[in-house]
Order: structure tokens, then sequence, then C-alpha cells
């Protein structure tokens, strides 16, 4: 496929489709891929090649240019805010690049039906921010925001720091429109609360990964902005203790909004990153933020008393610097190297007891790397990411069938990608990856959407 012309560059399109994709979408948004962004994905981890990044400016456009890709025997990887942290947005394969970036509307938020119409490539923050504006909020919210797209998160289905109240990318959505690989358009922007006509096709894009269809618009849920917030670091003695916690306050109240884990390790680097001080030192820490529509009384000091590390947050400044020892760890970490990045879920009784052997196995394969685990406890959803280790394929196989053991998922947020698809397995039957390829098949026969992520 792939012809390396005068100037030495590999040029893996003909003439004739770069010419059809600059009549459809204007010069200016069809351009070489290498040396942009467009290529490498946020970890700096998969690094792929491409000559053409295409940047539609709305639907019509979306689907000729999916036409012309199918006409051209070309695949396409959709891509948003390229945060994704599983591979699965970037050419890895010489696949052309369909930007959402020219599809960032952002509608005018519906305060009494609590809902809010937006573009794909509307960013996770420009819809907080128009919520906020009419005293709602969007309730998915994570230290990409200001990057990630709605139709990345709603790909990936993503999840964040409120999924224990509010639920994951998957609860917002009151309807998508989308285009699907032979062009047709899939479309329940009437976002009606009650609609059972049929397969879920909304819920099917949701976690698809760019392998069903192109996103290109989505009516979302608002919920009330919270008027009264307590955010309370908490430390703790083991993860077990940290468990105790978690379990009390998620229990105790349906006000919690989320219950973050991080470990002594990571806090103190992202302290020493950021400059924000932790106001105590401790081998674990629960970050908990609870929030009601009115003045609410001392619920969370109430749950936590006795304990003796306990640091209330008193100002919005001081909220904003405990979340800044949670939300920066990712990039705190990504100052130490490119680590190898674990998203699973767990069943919670068994958190404490893998958090324990997922560090053993990791030494075992790898005795000079270093494990840091974080993540959003109340959902049972860990982040272990390790560093320093070059046996890759060996801590992915040492790491999720550890994960798969416990009868966890290999994937709780992030999606599949590139990076897991091999591991699929031990997390899904047989029956159920033979399933998810007869839904492929049926809506991307030729295979251009995606075609090497998700599905092994
Ligand atoms: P991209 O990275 O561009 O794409 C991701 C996937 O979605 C790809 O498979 C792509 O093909 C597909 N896709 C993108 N746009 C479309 C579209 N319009 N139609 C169809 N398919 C599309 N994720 C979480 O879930 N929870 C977290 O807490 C979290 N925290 C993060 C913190 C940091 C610092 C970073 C860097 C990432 C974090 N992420 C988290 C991962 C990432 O932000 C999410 O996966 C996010 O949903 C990706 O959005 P994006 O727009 O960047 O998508
Ligand atoms: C987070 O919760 O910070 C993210 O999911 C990012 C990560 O896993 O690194
Ligand atoms: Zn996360």
């Amino acid at each position: 496929m792939a012809t390396v012309c005068g100037d030495g560059r590999r040029r893996y399109g003909s003439l004739v489709l770069v010419d059809e994709l600059r009549a459809t979408v204007g010069s200016d948004h069809v351009f070489d891929g290498a040396g942009t962004s467009h290529v490498v994905d946020w970890t700096g981890r998969f690094v792929g090649a491409t000559d053409l990044v295409v940047r539609p400016g709305s639907l019509d456009e979306v689907r000729r240019v999916l036409a012309i890709a199918r006409a051209h025997g070309r695949a396409v990887v959709p891509q948003g805010g390229n945060t994704g942290l599983v591979g699965g947005s970037v050419p890895l394969h010489g696949e052309i690049v369909l930007s959402s970036a020219r599809l960032n509307e952002v509608g005018v938020p519906d305060v009494d039906a609590r809902r809010i119409v937006v573009e794909a490539g509307a960013t996770l923050e420009a819809v907080q921010v128009a919520a906020a504006s009419v005293g709602l909020r969007y309730p998915v919210d994570f230290g990409a925001r200001a990057s990630a797209t709605i139709g990345g998160t709603i790909a990936t289905n993503a999840g964040g720091v409120n999924v224990l109240r509010y639920g994951t990318t998957r609860a917002q959505v009151l309807g998508l429109e989308a285009v699907l690989a032979d062009g047709s358009i899939v479309s329940t922007m009437a976002g009606l609360m009650k609609d059972n006509t049929g397969y879920d096709l909304r819920g099917l894009l949701c976690g698809s990964e760019g392998t069903l269809g192109v996103i290109t618009r989505a009516v979302l849920r608002l919920v009330p902005a919270h008027v009264s917030v307590t955010t309370v670091l908490v430390g703790c003695e083991s993860v077990s203790d940290a468990m105790s916690v978690v379990g009390r306050v998620g229990r105790a109240s349906d006000t919690v909004d989320a219950a973050e884990l991080m470990s002594r390790r990571g806090v103190s680097l992202t302290s020493e990153v950021t400059g924000v001080g932790a106001p105590f030192d401790a081998a674990w820490y629960v970050l908990v933020e609870s929030s009601v529509g009115e003045e609410q009384g001392d619920t969370l000091a109430r749950l936590l008393s006795g304990r003796s590390q306990v640091a209330v947050a008193e100002s919005p400044a001081r909220r904003r610097a405990l979340w800044r020892l949670r939300d920066e760890h990712t990039p705190s970490i990504a100052t130490l190297g490119t680590p190898l990045k674990y998203d699973v879920t767990l069943p919670l009784a068994s958190l404490p007891r893998f958090v324990d052997e997922v560090g053993e196995a990791v030494t075992s394969v790898a005795p000079t790397a270093e494990t840091i685990v974080f993540g959003h406890a109340a959902d049972g959803n860990l982040h272990v990411n390790v560093l320093g280790a070059r046996e890759e394929r060996a801590i992915d196989e040492t790491v999720l069938t550890t994960v798969g053991a416990y009868r966890g998922s290999i994937s709780a947020e992030h999606g599949v990608g590139a990076a897991k698809r091999e591991w699929l397995h031990l997390t899904r039957s047989a029956e159920e990856i033979a399933a998810m390829r007869a839904i492929k098949r049926a809506l991307d026969p030729e295979g251009i959407l995606n075609p090497h992520v998700l599905l092994p």
C-alpha cells in the first residue's frame, strides 16, 4: 500500500484519494501526519504513521470521508483528544486519522430538561463549563478534561472520579448520532428518556472504541451543580484500612461522589512534581468528596470521626489542591518514564489482596521495576503503573492473569485498544468474543473502522 515518493516520504494513499478528501473537507483539513501529535499516543508508547490526517467539518463530510476511504480500501482511526491510554487512537497500521477537532460545537444547556447537545469533538471541560454556566454539572470528570473529547469518552465509555454516584459515560448519554462504516447514520438525538424500539444501538456504540461507527453528536445528561461540597483526605495504614473507609462512606451516604485511593509513593511523587503539599504522611490515602444541592451538615466529618488523619478542605483552593494530588498522578508518573499501564477492576473484597499480590508478581518478573497503584477505589478500579520494566509482555501476562484469577476486568475504563486486545480472553469468553466479532462483521464488513483495536 505504501509507495515511496520523490520526496522520499512514504505515501500511503494515491493522489486521487488525497484530492477527493481535499475536495470534501477543504485542503487545509487534509495533511500529512508525519511529525504531528496525531500519530503518537499520550503515553508516547504507541507510535504510528500516516500521511493522511483528515478533519471533517460536518456530519455529511464524515459520511463522505468514510465513503472515500471505503472506495480506496483504506482503514480509518477516529481520533478525538488523543488522550486514550491503550493505543486505540493512533494510526499504528497507516490508517487515515479522522479527527473530530472541527466538530466541537457545544449547545446551550436545556436547564429544565437537564441536558445538553454537543458535537463529538467538544472537550469534556468545555461541556463542564457550559453546564456550570447554568448551575448544572456534567458529572463525568477526570484529569484529561481539557483535551479528552465527548466522542472519545463515549467511544471508550470513560469512567473518571464520579462513577460511584453518577455511573460511567454510558449512563450520561441520552442520545447520540454516529456514521457507520457504510455511511448510514444512527441517530437517537431526540434523547427520549424511554425508547424501547429494538436493539440499543446507542449503548452498543458506547465503548466501541471507534470500531463500529464515528460518533458525531450526543445528548448528555446534566445534574445539579454541587452547592455544598466536602472534600476530605484520609490517611490509612493499609489498603484494607482504606477500603474500610471507602465502604463506610460509600454505604452510609448517597451524596459521596468520589473515593480515590492513592499510595504514599504516588502522593509524594505527585507532591514533588506539582509542589502541592500533602497534609500528612500515610501509607495509603483515600480522597473522598461528597456534595449536595443544599447546605449539608458534617456528614463526612461524622462518618470519619475517630480517625487520626483526616484533612478537610476548608476552602475551594484547598479542595483544588487535594484534587491536584490525585489528578496529576498520571502526568507525575510520566516524569519517571513511560510506564506499563494497567486499568483493572477487582471485586471490592479482593482489592487489598490483589494489591499485595500484583506488587509481588511484578517484582518476581522484574526485580528492579517500581509499581505505583492508585485509582477509583469505590468502583474497584485500580490503575497499576509499572516503571522500569523491560519485560513488557511478561509483566502484561503476570498482571492481567492475576486480575483474571480474581475474576476482575482487564480494562475498567480506558478500553481495550491495541494494548489489551491479546488479553481480552481473560475477561471475555470465546463465545462473547465471537458475538462481538459477528457484530463487527455486520456493521463493518470491510473492516475499515479501527480494525486493529479491541478484538483480538
Ligand atoms: P482519543 O484518545 O482520541 O480516542 C480514544 C478512542 O476513542 C479511540 O479508540 C478512538 O478511535 C475512539 N474515538 C475518539 N473519538 C471518536 C469518535 N468521535 N467516534 C468514534 N470513536 C472515537 N479515562 C478514564 O476513563 N478515566 C479516567 O480517570 C482517565 N483519566 C485520564 C487522565 C489522564 C491524565 C489522561 C492522559 C487520560 C485519562 N483517561 C481516563 C484516558 C482518556 O482520557 C479517555 O480514554 C478519554 O475518553 C479519551 O478521549 P479522547 O477524546 O482523548 O479520545
Ligand atoms: C486516572 O484515573 O488518573 C487515569 O485513568 C489515568 C491513568 O490510569 O493513568
Ligand atoms: Zn482512571
